[in-house]
């Protein structure tokens, strides 16, 4: 694999950052997903097995650190709604430790960009050692988790230098929706025989490469904002409340801003405490069912000063919104709504004079529990 690299996969070029350039990544990146994992019919392409494996479990067991964890939660979503299968999103840190009572038949999929993270694989020890199937999904053919699991499906990412993680993220979610959705379909559900997945993932790259010709506009968004402000919130419900998760891990790991994601709903139990004039809060709105009780919260923290930043999805935006994003399958928002929030943690990261890519106390891969 590591001969087949390009060049131009290493190198950042005219990019003054990698993160920029793993951004800028994405489409191509969906682009290969569909390329790889789906033929000229556009079927799905997965080993059998892997299908099988899945289809004869009872509960799906994901397991992950950081960012891999956050796109856990996406995948949970997306695998319920296809399959039917229950799925259970744990970090490695806690469940090593404080496993918590497994179904009859579990199926675990470990999620790692690296394929190396410490805390991961002393769980997938523990699987193995028990015999349960496993499957790692990782940017890293030969790593660790991905040679010690019984299946692999490579992200194809292409490598990942900045230590923020970006096109891993939605790489990861794409390739748990084509499995998915090979698994729905071995299924015989009707929610994924009617899900083209092939197609679904082009127009997200179409959508990814429209909102990161905004990034201009998300520059000059956010600059008064987050340049020297302490603390900021993303709220959503739902996948827009995993996205927030995702958000506010990108933001507080570059700007150091102490940033949190929150299940909307839940602000006004304790969080909403914390803002005071001028707090930065972004709503995530992305899902019809949601939409109404979202907005109600952003008028919440509005009202105790709040101020509000809302990236929505064209057919539930509003005027005032300020970053709108052209509708997807609704399966799929969160492909596309992270962008903006990528290149919110990019800017302020830069406005704020801190180094995107290397920031302070982090390590790409962490090979200690
Ligand atoms: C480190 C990185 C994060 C990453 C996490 C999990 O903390 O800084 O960006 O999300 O590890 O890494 P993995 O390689 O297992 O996805």
């Amino acid at each position: 694999y590591e001969a087949q690299l390009d060049l131009s996969d290493i190198e950042k070029g005219t990019y003054p950052y990698y993160m920029l350039k793993e951004i800028d990544d994405q489409p191509t990146v969906m682009r290969r997903v569909v390329q790889e994992y789906t033929d000229s019919f556009g079927e799905t392409v997965i080993n059998q097995e892997i299908i099988d494996h899945v289809t004869d479990s009872d509960r799906i067991y994901i397991i992950a650190c950081g960012t891999s964890y956050n796109a856990g939660w996406v995948g949970k979503a997306i695998i319920e709604k296809m399959t039917n299968t229950p799925v259970e999103v744990h970090l490695s840190s806690e469940f090593g430790y404080n496993m918590p009572l497994l179904s009859e038949k579990p199926f675990f999929i470990f999620l790692s960009q690296s394929g190396e993270t410490a805390d991961s694989r002393q769980v997938l020890v523990q699987a193995n050692e028990f015999s349960y199937p496993s499957l790692t999904l990782t940017n890293v053919a030969g790593s660790t988790l991905s040679r010690e699991a019984d299946y692999t499906l490579l992200l194809h990412a292409g490598p990942e230098i900045a230590v923020a993680s970006t096109k891993a993220y939605t790489a990861q979610i794409a390739v748990l929706a084509v499995l998915a959705k090979a698994v729905g379909d071995h299924k015989g559900n009707q929610s994924s025989l009617d899900f083209d997945i092939a197609h679904e993932l082009s127009v997200i790259a179409a959508v990814m490469e429209t909102m990161i010709d905004e990034k201009m506009v998300i520059s000059q968004l956010v600059e008064d904002y987050l340049a020297t402000t302490r603390n900021a919130f993303y709220i959503g419900r739902g996948v827009d409340y995993y996205v927030s998760m995702e958000a506010s891990l990108k933001l507080k790991e570059i700007s150091y801003i102490q940033a949190e994601g929150f299940a909307a709903g839940e602000l006004k139990h304790g969080t909403i405490a914390l803002i005071e004039e001028g707090t930065p809060v972004f709503g995530v709105v992305t899902d019809k069912k949601t939409a109404a009780h979202t907005r109600g919260n952003l008028k919440e923290v509005e009202s105790r000063g709040a101020h509000n930043f809302v990236i929505s999805l064209q057919s539930l935006a509003k005027e005032t919104d300020q970053v709108i994003i052209p509708d997807v399958h609704p399966l799929l928002t969160p492909l596309v709504s992270i962008i903006p929030t990528q290149l919110i943690a990019y800017f302020a990261t830069l406005q704020r004079g801190y180094d995107v890519d290397k920031p302070r106390n982090l390590a790409k891969s962490v090979t200690v529990e």
